[in-house]
């Protein structure tokens, strides 16, 4: 696809928000969605009773917009994204975002944005953030009656610059993000300031992040602050938590169907209790932002346990999952499964 791109050192950026030409709006009112709105205005005016602010109805999503091979701009699964906001937004009583409404809102905020997108090669993308909010004024605690939906969008530089390399990850028992019958399965944003102990509690000890056990019974592994566990067992089995506290992850779901049905591995989703930390012999952990973070070492209740290669470089499965992702994503390897939706650049 040739488009101008905008003078940016793609390669290079950070994952921090910059300022874009404009994002997309659509409120929802009287039951309905309106046509949407695309603007340049950064702030939007938000009444201070809004349920959003007092009350938690704030939920997200996360996905990337990128060129592939052949030049294409597509969307990573994004109507898997669209299904779990759905989820998250029946969790919290709020509007539902139509998938109509929410690929088209996609396909209007990426044109208006296409100088963005960074080219193929640069291991950048467009990061698209959507956001549903509640507006209505409300004192007492109750749902609110009207929402807005927002896309806003940036670009965003490849996650491994210094390369694919191990992290260490720290096992907690004191903290917590998320309850067995909580909103640990849906992405509320309140998760997030949930999680930020946690995440300050590993950098403080010099790991990348923590990884959070059930809350019940302090026994299983649910998931890290911000990404999906993986284990790789000694045996060579794909193993991924169940737990209703665990966020359903679209790169660990996509990441299951290629070792299932590409690499002929075998798979499951089950409680793994952490007392199998011995019996892994690679880990990661797996979302949207990196596709897969390799874990090298596990520190639980004092004793650091070192996975592949003394953790000292990323083990052979999790890689060769990393690579065939990306590679799909990229247009790469075929597409065969209709993961990647094209965006008509206009
Ligand atoms: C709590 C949590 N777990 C897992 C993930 C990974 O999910 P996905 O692969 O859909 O990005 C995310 C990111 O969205 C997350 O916030």
């Amino acid at each position: 696809m040739s488009f101008k791109r905008a003078d940016l050192d793609f390669a290079n950026l950070d994952f921090s928000y910059r300022k874009v030409n404009a994002n997309i709006r659509y409120y929802y009112r009287n039951g309905k969605w309106d046509g949407g709105t695309l603007t340049n205005e950064e702030y939007f005016p938000l009444h201070i009773a809004a349920t959003c602010v007092h009350y938690g109805q704030a939920i997200f999503e996360g996905l990337k917009v990128y060129e592939t091979k052949n030049g294409d701009v597509v969307a990573f699964r994004p109507v898997e994204n669209q299904k779990r906001m759905v989820k998250s937004a029946e969790k919290l009583f709020m509007a539902r975002v139509t998938e109509e409404i929410f690929l088209e809102a996609l396909d209007r905020v990426v044109n208006a944005n296409k100088e963005f997108v960074p080219p193929y090669g640069s291991g950048a993308s467009l990061y698209i953030r959507p956001l549903l909010i509640g507006i209505s004024p409300h004192i007492g605690v109750k749902p609110s009656e009207d929402y807005l939906f927002m896309i806003l969008v940036t670009p965003v530089g490849p996650y491994f610059k210094g390369g694919f390399k191990p992290v260490k990850m720290l096992v907690v028992e004191d903290l917590d993000r998320a309850a067995p019958f909580g909103l640990g399965d849906v992405k509320a944003a309140g998760n997030y300031a949930a999680g930020l102990r946690g995440y300050f509690r590993a950098k403080e000890n010099n790991f990348t992040d923590v990884i959070y056990l059930d809350a019940k019974e302090r026994k299983y592994i649910d998931e890290s602050g911000p990404a999906n566990f993986i284990a790789i067992m000694k045996d060579g089995t794909y193993t991924t938590p169940q737990s209703s506290s665990v966020l359903p992850s679209i790169t660990n779901m996509s990441l299951r169907t290629i070792a299932k049905d590409d690499f002929g591995w075998k798979t499951e989703q089950r409680s793994v209790a952490i007392d199998e930390i011995t019996n892994f012999s690679e880990a990661g952990c797996c979302g949207t932002a990196a596709v897969i973070t390799p874990v090298g070492e596990i520190r639980y209740r004092d004793k650091d346990y070192k996975l592949f290669d003394q953790g000292r470089t990323a083990g052979p499965k999790v890689t060769q999952l990393y690579e065939r992702l990306v590679k799909i994503q990229l247009g790469e390897v075929e597409d065969t499964r209709g993961w990647l939706r094209k965006i008509e650049i206009k």
